[in-house]
Protein backbone atom coordinates (compact mmCIF):
# COMPACT_ATOMS: atom_id res chain seq x y z
CA UNK A 1 0.00 0.00 0.00
CA UNK A 2 1.37 3.11 -1.26
CA UNK A 3 2.77 5.20 1.98
CA UNK A 4 2.14 2.54 4.29
CA UNK A 5 3.24 -1.20 2.88
CA UNK A 6 7.58 0.30 3.97
CA UNK A 7 10.09 -1.75 5.56
CA UNK A 8 9.68 0.16 8.98
CA UNK A 9 5.74 -0.85 9.27
CA UNK A 10 6.48 -4.92 7.48
CA UNK A 11 9.81 -5.28 9.77
CA UNK A 12 7.60 -4.10 13.03
CA UNK A 13 4.86 -6.70 11.83
CA UNK A 14 7.50 -9.31 10.74
CA UNK A 15 9.08 -9.27 14.89
CA UNK A 16 5.44 -10.76 16.00
CA UNK A 17 5.59 -13.56 13.51
CA UNK A 18 5.44 -16.21 15.51
CA UNK A 19 8.66 -18.65 15.15
CA UNK A 20 9.00 -20.71 12.05
CA UNK A 21 6.21 -19.20 10.35
CA UNK A 22 6.50 -17.31 6.79
CA UNK A 23 4.38 -15.11 4.83
CA UNK A 24 5.25 -12.93 2.02
CA UNK A 25 5.31 -9.05 2.35
CA UNK A 26 4.58 -6.58 -0.02
CA UNK A 27 6.56 -2.77 -0.73
CA UNK A 28 4.55 0.15 -2.17
CA UNK A 29 3.69 0.06 -5.08
CA UNK A 30 6.94 1.08 -7.04
CA UNK A 31 7.05 2.93 -10.48
CA UNK A 32 8.71 0.86 -13.10
CA UNK A 33 9.83 3.97 -15.22
CA UNK A 34 11.83 4.83 -11.46
CA UNK A 35 12.85 1.75 -10.09
CA UNK A 36 16.25 1.02 -11.97
CA UNK A 37 17.86 4.26 -11.78
CA UNK A 38 17.50 3.81 -7.71
CA UNK A 39 19.89 2.59 -5.11
CA UNK A 40 18.80 0.12 -2.48
CA UNK A 41 17.82 1.93 0.46
CA UNK A 42 17.80 5.39 -1.39
CA UNK A 43 14.43 6.27 -0.31
CA UNK A 44 11.69 4.53 2.11
CA UNK A 45 10.27 2.89 -1.48
CA UNK A 46 13.27 1.28 -1.94
CA UNK A 47 14.65 0.32 1.31
CA UNK A 48 14.47 -3.40 2.13
CA UNK A 49 16.59 -3.59 5.62
CA UNK A 50 13.96 -6.18 6.10
CA UNK A 51 14.64 -8.18 2.83
CA UNK A 52 15.08 -11.49 5.66
CA UNK A 53 11.16 -11.74 6.02
CA UNK A 54 10.63 -12.01 2.73
CA UNK A 55 9.80 -9.60 -0.24
CA UNK A 56 7.51 -9.46 -3.04
CA UNK A 57 7.70 -6.07 -4.40
CA UNK A 58 4.77 -4.76 -5.94
CA UNK A 59 5.34 -3.03 -9.39
CA UNK A 60 3.19 -0.56 -11.99
CA UNK A 61 4.30 -0.46 -15.17
CA UNK A 62 3.09 -1.28 -19.02
CA UNK A 63 6.64 -0.96 -21.05
CA UNK A 64 8.52 -4.20 -21.67
CA UNK A 65 11.75 -2.58 -21.11
CA UNK A 66 11.25 -0.67 -18.04
CA UNK A 67 9.49 -3.71 -15.97
CA UNK A 68 12.58 -5.55 -17.05
CA UNK A 69 14.98 -3.84 -15.56
CA UNK A 70 12.94 -3.24 -12.70
CA UNK A 71 12.71 -6.52 -11.97
CA UNK A 72 16.18 -7.46 -12.56
CA UNK A 73 17.29 -4.66 -9.91
CA UNK A 74 14.70 -5.96 -7.25
CA UNK A 75 15.93 -9.32 -7.67
CA UNK A 76 19.66 -8.02 -7.31
CA UNK A 77 18.05 -7.02 -3.82
CA UNK A 78 16.87 -10.44 -3.16
CA UNK A 79 13.11 -10.09 -3.63
CA UNK A 80 11.81 -13.32 -3.68
CA UNK A 81 8.20 -12.75 -5.96
CA UNK A 82 7.25 -9.72 -8.12
CA UNK A 83 3.23 -8.07 -8.32
CA UNK A 84 2.01 -6.48 -11.08
CA UNK A 85 -0.61 -3.85 -10.23
CA UNK A 86 -3.63 -3.96 -12.53
CA UNK A 87 -6.01 -2.56 -9.52
CA UNK A 88 -4.88 1.22 -8.96
CA UNK A 89 -8.01 3.39 -9.63
CA UNK A 90 -6.10 7.21 -9.51
CA UNK A 91 -6.66 8.85 -12.41
CA UNK A 92 -3.00 9.54 -13.26
CA UNK A 93 -3.20 5.30 -13.72
CA UNK A 94 -6.03 5.78 -15.82
CA UNK A 95 -3.97 8.57 -17.47
CA UNK A 96 -0.82 6.63 -18.24
CA UNK A 97 -2.90 3.36 -18.80
CA UNK A 98 -1.62 1.46 -15.90
CA UNK A 99 -3.08 0.17 -12.56
CA UNK A 100 -6.53 -0.69 -13.41
CA UNK A 101 -6.57 0.42 -16.69
CA UNK A 102 -5.08 -2.48 -17.54
CA UNK A 103 -8.09 -3.94 -16.89
CA UNK A 104 -9.90 -2.69 -19.44
CA UNK A 105 -7.31 -3.87 -22.19
CA UNK A 106 -7.16 -7.70 -21.38
CA UNK A 107 -4.58 -8.28 -24.49
CA UNK A 108 -2.85 -5.80 -23.14
CA UNK A 109 -3.00 -6.73 -19.58
CA UNK A 110 -2.03 -10.22 -20.26
CA UNK A 111 0.83 -8.79 -22.89
CA UNK A 112 2.44 -6.78 -19.59
CA UNK A 113 2.18 -9.86 -17.41
CA UNK A 114 4.43 -11.81 -19.89
CA UNK A 115 7.02 -9.33 -20.43
CA UNK A 116 7.13 -9.69 -16.66
CA UNK A 117 7.59 -13.38 -16.55
CA UNK A 118 9.90 -13.44 -19.08
CA UNK A 119 12.39 -11.02 -17.19
CA UNK A 120 11.75 -12.73 -14.21
CA UNK A 121 13.13 -15.65 -12.36
CA UNK A 122 11.30 -15.37 -9.56
CA UNK A 123 7.40 -16.21 -9.23
CA UNK A 124 5.05 -13.22 -10.55
CA UNK A 125 1.68 -12.33 -9.20
CA UNK A 126 -0.83 -10.34 -10.51
CA UNK A 127 -3.17 -7.85 -8.26
CA UNK A 128 -6.47 -6.41 -9.34
CA UNK A 129 -9.74 -5.55 -8.89
CA UNK A 130 -13.70 -6.51 -9.58
CA UNK A 131 -13.06 -4.58 -12.90
CA UNK A 132 -12.86 -0.90 -14.41
CA UNK A 133 -16.35 -0.46 -13.81
CA UNK A 134 -19.92 -1.51 -13.09
CA UNK A 135 -19.63 -4.29 -15.29
CA UNK A 136 -17.97 -7.27 -14.22
CA UNK A 137 -18.76 -9.81 -16.78
CA UNK A 138 -14.91 -9.64 -18.21
CA UNK A 139 -13.30 -10.41 -14.62
CA UNK A 140 -13.20 -14.06 -15.06
CA UNK A 141 -12.36 -13.96 -18.41
CA UNK A 142 -9.54 -11.49 -17.55
CA UNK A 143 -8.02 -13.45 -14.13
CA UNK A 144 -7.62 -16.57 -16.78
CA UNK A 145 -5.95 -14.26 -19.23
CA UNK A 146 -3.33 -13.67 -16.54
CA UNK A 147 -3.16 -16.98 -15.73
CA UNK A 148 -2.31 -17.86 -19.20
CA UNK A 149 0.68 -15.46 -19.83
CA UNK A 150 2.32 -16.82 -16.91
CA UNK A 151 1.24 -15.43 -13.65
CA UNK A 152 1.64 -17.81 -10.67
CA UNK A 153 -1.39 -16.29 -8.66
CA UNK A 154 -3.84 -13.39 -8.59
CA UNK A 155 -4.76 -11.39 -5.76
CA UNK A 156 -8.25 -9.95 -5.78
CA UNK A 157 -9.52 -6.97 -4.04
CA UNK A 158 -13.26 -7.20 -5.65
CA UNK A 159 -14.51 -3.78 -5.70
CA UNK A 160 -14.72 -1.83 -8.90
CA UNK A 161 -12.32 1.08 -9.49
CA UNK A 162 -15.30 2.97 -9.21
CA UNK A 163 -16.03 1.96 -6.08
CA UNK A 164 -12.56 3.29 -4.86
CA UNK A 165 -12.45 1.61 -1.25
CA UNK A 166 -16.42 2.84 -0.60
CA UNK A 167 -18.78 0.29 0.08
CA UNK A 168 -18.21 -3.85 1.00
CA UNK A 169 -15.80 -5.72 -1.01
CA UNK A 170 -17.82 -8.41 -2.63
CA UNK A 171 -16.41 -11.75 -1.77
CA UNK A 172 -18.77 -13.67 -3.72
CA UNK A 173 -16.24 -12.71 -6.55
CA UNK A 174 -13.54 -14.53 -4.76
CA UNK A 175 -15.71 -17.08 -4.77
CA UNK A 176 -16.18 -17.21 -8.38
CA UNK A 177 -13.00 -16.62 -9.47
CA UNK A 178 -12.02 -19.81 -7.19
CA UNK A 179 -15.23 -22.02 -8.73
CA UNK A 180 -13.98 -21.35 -11.89
CA UNK A 181 -10.70 -20.76 -12.65
CA UNK A 182 -9.06 -23.46 -10.37
CA UNK A 183 -5.83 -21.59 -10.20
CA UNK A 184 -4.41 -19.59 -6.71
CA UNK A 185 -6.73 -16.75 -5.73
CA UNK A 186 -5.80 -14.66 -2.89
CA UNK A 187 -8.46 -13.22 -1.44
CA UNK A 188 -8.60 -9.05 -0.02
CA UNK A 189 -10.79 -6.96 1.30
CA UNK A 190 -12.27 -6.00 4.38
CA UNK A 191 -10.43 -8.95 6.27
CA UNK A 192 -10.01 -6.94 10.42
CA UNK A 193 -9.85 -9.78 12.70
CA UNK A 194 -9.14 -13.26 13.09
CA UNK A 195 -13.08 -14.67 12.54
CA UNK A 196 -12.74 -12.70 9.21
CA UNK A 197 -9.86 -14.16 8.03
CA UNK A 198 -11.29 -17.46 8.95
CA UNK A 199 -14.63 -16.66 6.96
CA UNK A 200 -12.83 -15.55 3.86
CA UNK A 201 -11.33 -18.51 3.38
CA UNK A 202 -14.60 -20.49 4.19
CA UNK A 203 -16.99 -18.79 2.37
CA UNK A 204 -14.10 -17.95 -1.42
CA UNK A 205 -12.07 -21.34 -0.67
CA UNK A 206 -9.39 -18.50 -1.51
CA UNK A 207 -5.69 -20.21 -1.49
CA UNK A 208 -4.56 -17.62 0.68
CA UNK A 209 -5.55 -14.09 2.65
CA UNK A 210 -4.06 -10.47 2.52
CA UNK A 211 -5.07 -8.53 4.69
CA UNK A 212 -4.14 -4.85 4.21
CA UNK A 213 -5.54 -1.42 6.41
CA UNK A 214 -6.34 -3.44 9.49
CA UNK A 215 -2.88 -5.38 10.10
CA UNK A 216 -1.25 -2.07 10.05
CA UNK A 217 -2.51 -2.04 14.12
CA UNK A 218 -3.34 -5.48 14.93
CA UNK A 219 0.07 -7.98 14.54
CA UNK A 220 -1.78 -10.58 15.97
CA UNK A 221 -3.33 -11.20 12.75
CA UNK A 222 -0.28 -13.05 11.64
CA UNK A 223 -0.51 -15.56 14.19
CA UNK A 224 -3.65 -17.23 12.39
CA UNK A 225 -2.87 -21.07 11.81
CA UNK A 226 -6.36 -22.27 10.75
CA UNK A 227 -6.66 -24.43 13.99
CA UNK A 228 -8.97 -21.83 16.29
CA UNK A 229 -6.25 -18.77 16.82
CA UNK A 230 -7.40 -16.45 19.29
CA UNK A 231 -7.11 -12.65 19.49
CA UNK A 232 -5.32 -11.75 22.17
CA UNK A 233 -6.63 -10.67 25.48
CA UNK A 234 -7.71 -6.35 25.60
CA UNK A 235 -5.06 -5.70 27.63
CA UNK A 236 -2.20 -7.94 25.82
CA UNK A 237 -3.61 -6.39 22.73
CA UNK A 238 -3.00 -2.50 24.14
CA UNK A 239 0.74 -3.65 25.30
CA UNK A 240 1.24 -5.07 21.72
CA UNK A 241 -0.04 -1.98 19.68
CA UNK A 242 2.38 -0.06 21.85
CA UNK A 243 5.20 -1.62 21.43
CA UNK A 244 4.28 -2.40 17.44
CA UNK A 245 3.81 2.22 16.91
CA UNK A 246 7.35 2.17 19.32
CA UNK A 247 9.06 -0.05 16.67
CA UNK A 248 7.61 1.63 13.65
CA UNK A 249 8.77 4.94 15.23
CA UNK A 250 12.22 3.72 15.61
CA UNK A 251 12.79 1.90 12.48
CA UNK A 252 11.46 5.01 10.82
CA UNK A 253 14.04 6.91 12.20
CA UNK A 254 16.84 4.94 12.16
CA UNK A 255 16.49 4.08 8.50
CA UNK A 256 14.54 7.40 6.62
CA UNK A 257 15.93 10.42 6.61
CA UNK A 258 14.44 12.43 8.78
CA UNK A 259 11.79 14.46 6.86
CA UNK A 260 10.67 11.13 5.17
CA UNK A 261 10.47 9.49 8.51
CA UNK A 262 7.65 12.22 9.82
CA UNK A 263 6.12 11.93 6.54
CA UNK A 264 5.28 7.94 6.95
CA UNK A 265 4.74 8.31 10.44
CA UNK A 266 1.62 11.09 10.12
CA UNK A 267 0.19 9.12 7.22
CA UNK A 268 0.49 5.83 8.95
CA UNK A 269 -1.36 7.03 11.91
CA UNK A 270 -4.22 8.21 9.44
CA UNK A 271 -4.83 4.87 8.28
CA UNK A 272 -4.32 3.01 11.83
CA UNK A 273 -6.06 4.85 14.17
CA UNK A 274 -9.44 3.78 13.44
CA UNK A 275 -8.84 0.45 15.20
CA UNK A 276 -7.86 2.23 18.34
CA UNK A 277 -9.73 3.51 21.13
CA UNK A 278 -9.05 7.72 21.28
CA UNK A 279 -7.63 7.29 18.02
CA UNK A 280 -7.79 11.17 17.20
CA UNK A 281 -5.77 11.62 20.28
CA UNK A 282 -3.46 9.53 18.83
CA UNK A 283 -3.20 11.09 15.83
CA UNK A 284 -2.87 14.25 17.17
CA UNK A 285 0.43 12.88 19.21
CA UNK A 286 1.34 12.12 16.00
CA UNK A 287 1.23 15.05 14.08
CA UNK A 288 2.41 17.51 16.90
CA UNK A 289 5.41 15.37 17.26
CA UNK A 290 8.72 17.44 16.34
CA UNK A 291 11.13 14.87 17.09
CA UNK A 292 11.93 10.71 17.55
CA UNK A 293 12.10 11.60 21.35
CA UNK A 294 9.00 13.87 21.53
CA UNK A 295 7.15 11.07 19.76
CA UNK A 296 8.08 8.61 21.24
CA UNK A 297 7.44 10.35 24.78
CA UNK A 298 3.93 11.13 23.33
CA UNK A 299 2.86 7.77 22.43
CA UNK A 300 4.23 6.34 26.06
CA UNK A 301 2.01 8.98 27.64
CA UNK A 302 -0.69 8.03 25.71
CA UNK A 303 -0.87 4.25 27.02
CA UNK A 304 -0.47 4.59 30.45
CA UNK A 305 -3.86 3.80 30.57
CA UNK A 306 -4.54 0.74 28.06
CA UNK A 307 -6.60 1.43 25.18
CA UNK A 308 -9.05 -0.85 23.66
CA UNK A 309 -8.49 -2.19 19.82
CA UNK A 310 -12.02 -2.58 17.84
CA UNK A 311 -12.48 -6.12 16.32
CA UNK A 312 -14.20 -4.38 13.23
CA UNK A 313 -14.65 -0.92 12.45
CA UNK A 314 -16.46 1.18 9.56
CA UNK A 315 -14.33 4.28 9.78
CA UNK A 316 -11.00 2.67 8.21
CA UNK A 317 -9.98 5.63 5.67
C1 LIG B 1 -3.40 4.27 1.47
C2 LIG B 1 -3.61 3.03 0.64
C3 LIG B 1 -2.74 2.77 -0.39
C4 LIG B 1 -2.92 1.63 -1.18
N1 LIG B 1 -2.00 1.36 -2.14
C5 LIG B 1 -2.08 0.21 -2.83
C6 LIG B 1 -1.06 -0.16 -3.74
O1 LIG B 1 -0.07 0.55 -3.91
N2 LIG B 1 -1.18 -1.33 -4.41
C7 LIG B 1 -2.25 -2.15 -4.22
O2 LIG B 1 -2.31 -3.21 -4.85
N3 LIG B 1 -3.23 -1.84 -3.36
C8 LIG B 1 -3.16 -0.69 -2.66
N4 LIG B 1 -4.14 -0.38 -1.75
C9 LIG B 1 -5.31 -1.27 -1.61
C10 LIG B 1 -5.03 -2.38 -0.60
O3 LIG B 1 -3.95 -3.18 -1.00
C11 LIG B 1 -6.25 -3.29 -0.43
O4 LIG B 1 -6.54 -3.90 -1.67
C12 LIG B 1 -7.49 -2.55 0.06
O5 LIG B 1 -7.17 -1.63 1.08
C13 LIG B 1 -8.54 -3.56 0.59
O6 LIG B 1 -7.99 -4.41 1.56
P1 LIG B 1 -8.15 -4.12 3.16
O7 LIG B 1 -9.62 -3.96 3.43
O8 LIG B 1 -7.55 -5.34 3.82
O9 LIG B 1 -7.40 -2.85 3.45
C14 LIG B 1 -3.99 0.75 -0.94
C15 LIG B 1 -4.86 1.01 0.12
C16 LIG B 1 -4.67 2.13 0.91
C17 LIG B 1 -5.60 2.38 2.07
Amino acid sequence: MVGLSHAAVRASLGSFLPPGRRTLWPSEMLNSRRVPAQKENQNPELCFKDIGLGIGPQLLGNEEGPIRESIQHLESFGCIAIDINMGCPVSKALKHNYGVALMGDPQYAQQVTRYAVQSAKVPVSVKLRAGFDKDQENLLPFIEGVFNAGASWVTLHPRTAEQKRRGNANWNLILKAVDQIKRPIIGNGDVQCLEDIERMLNETRCSRVMIGRALLMKPWLLNYDGLGSQEPPPEDQSAIVHRHLIQIIQNCFAWYETAAAFRKLKFFIVYAKPWIEFGEVLHGEFQRSQSQDEMIDRVNRFFLTPKRIWQRTELRA
